[in-house]
């Protein structure tokens, strides 16, 4: 027994835009099973609670050590009657009935495999539920016409739910910016989301492309994706354009979620990492390219395409494998085992932004998301300001406040700057 006297008691701020969080959790235990209840509020269209149940594993994430008793949380914010229920029988018992019985309901684990395809959220989901489909080869032999996105889902369903490892990251980093490079020369490519933050594990890679010279980023995204597409690099992709310019909604609408950047949602073929024979040219050596990247099918009869001062091995019959592979896929719905294929997919979002919002759309795109949400909230409710991946606008002073760095914009907010490193709230 812990005297209360002895008790370490924690203290963070309620704002998750005030506190440092790194990738490492002390907690885990506590935020896995808070996570899980978070997670299975948005697959029940419950936005709320899964809000709440994210919040309070945010605080406890922020925690510098390990909880072990109620006391330690006193006065900690954001910490409701159902979470610290959670807490405490976890800190009793090791573990959450609540929880423990989610994990092994079968409509959860339905919701969960159904929404793990990409291009199916919590209200498709819950349609194929009500009819009884819990599993892809139900949802195969429904007959369902997929579109073309959640197709893609399906085909690629393992790859997809398998994390990207940093060093996948990294590969997908240098096609990318080898792309961008040679359709605009002088543009620039930056690493967003979880990767940013320091996670070593991510569920997509996110890129934030632009140019020094505003306007010269007009066009860039079909360019960059035809010059992936002719590559062989990409399995799918959907690009969606800019409406920031047009729209006329003006600052009453910036708070708004959407944001209206070009945008594209792919699914890139990353070719494996192959033990490297040794002999392997001596040009290849210094092109620091190959050795994480190889052209997507790096197997049987590859050319070698000469780009910049680069080399990157690519294949002409790419294309045509693809679609034979879809083809294949097709047939058997995509749920047969993938097999010795030497590529795998995926998810790669890229974003282009106008250099003049550089700063707020990298602030924006680096997460994480409640610490984002959270930065909102604070600009809306304690500085009377809109924030949003465009701009910064001052409700009070009726102007916009511009920024060319993410630490101009927590100046603006009056906040202390959080490195990316530390928004992993
Ligand atoms: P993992 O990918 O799971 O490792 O985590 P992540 O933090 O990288 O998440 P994700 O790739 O989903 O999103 C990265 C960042 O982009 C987060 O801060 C999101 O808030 C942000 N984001 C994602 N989609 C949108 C969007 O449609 N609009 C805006 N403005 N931001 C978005
Ligand atoms: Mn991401
Ligand atoms: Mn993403």
């Amino acid at each position: 027994q812990v005297d209360d006297a002895e008790v370490m008691v924690f203290s963070v701020p309620s704002y998750a835009c005030q506190r440092r969080t790194t990738p490492d959790d002390n907690n885990s235990l506590l935020t896995d099973a808070l996570s899980l209840l978070a997670e299975n509020a948005e697959l029940c269209d419950q936005e709320g609670r899964g809000v709440a149940f994210r919040r309070a594993a945010a605080v406890l994430k922020a925690l510098p050590k390990p909880v072990t008793c109620m006391t330690q949380l006193r006065g900690l914010p954001c910490l409701g009657g159902h979470s610290l229920r959670v807490i405490k029988e976890i800190l009793d018992n090791g573990a959450s009935s609540e929880v423990e019985s989610m994990k092994h309901c079968e409509r959860y684990k339905a919701r969960k495999v159904l929404t793990g395809v990409f291009g199916v959220g919590a209200k498709t989901a819950d349609r194929w539920i009500r009819e009884g489909i819990h599993t892809l080869h139900q949802l195969r032999d429904s007959g369902h016409s997929l579109n073309r996105t959640q197709k893609a889902g399906v085909e690629h369903y393992d790859d997809l739910n398998q994390p990207v490892s940093k060093a996948e990251a990294d590969a997908v980093e240098e096609i990318v910016a080898k792309a961008v490079v040679s359709v605009l020369p002088g543009a620039q490519i930056t690493l967003t989301g979880g990767f940013r933050r320091g996670k070593l594990t991510g569920h997509d890679v996110d890129f934030l492309i632009t140019h020094p010279e505003e306007g010269r980023e007009e066009g860039l995204m079909s360019k960059v994706v035809s010059w992936l597409e002719s590559h062989g690099f990409l399995l799918y992709q959907k690009t969606t354009r800019n409406s920031y310019l047009e729209s006329k909604d003006g600052p009453a609408r910036i708070a708004s979620n959407m944001d209206r950047f070009e945008r594209c949602f792919s699914i890139f073929k990353l070719a494996k990492e192959v033990k490297r024979e040794t002999k392997q040219p001596e040009i290849q050596r210094e092109t620091g390219l190959q050795n994480t990247v190889e052209g997507p099918c790096s197997v049987g009869d590859h050319t070698h395409i000469q780009v910049d001062d680069s080399i990157l091995q690519t294949d002409h019959t790419s294309q045509s494998q693809i679609h034979a592979d879809e083809q294949r896929s097709c047939e058997d719905g995509g749920l047969k085992p993938a097999g010795h294929k030497p590529w795998r997919a995926v998810r790669v979002d890229l974003v282009v932004s106008p250099f003049s919002q550089f700063a707020f759309a990298l602030l924006g795109w680096t997460g994480s998301k409640l610490f984002e949400r959270d930065l909102r909230r604070w600009a809306g409710q304690e500085k009377a300001m809109s924030l949003n991946s465009h701009a910064l606008y001052d409700n009070t002073q009726k102007r916009y406040l511009k920024a060319t760095s993410e630490e101009e914009i927590f100046a603006h907010l009056g906040l202390e700057f959080i490195p990316p490193s530390e928004r992993n709230a």
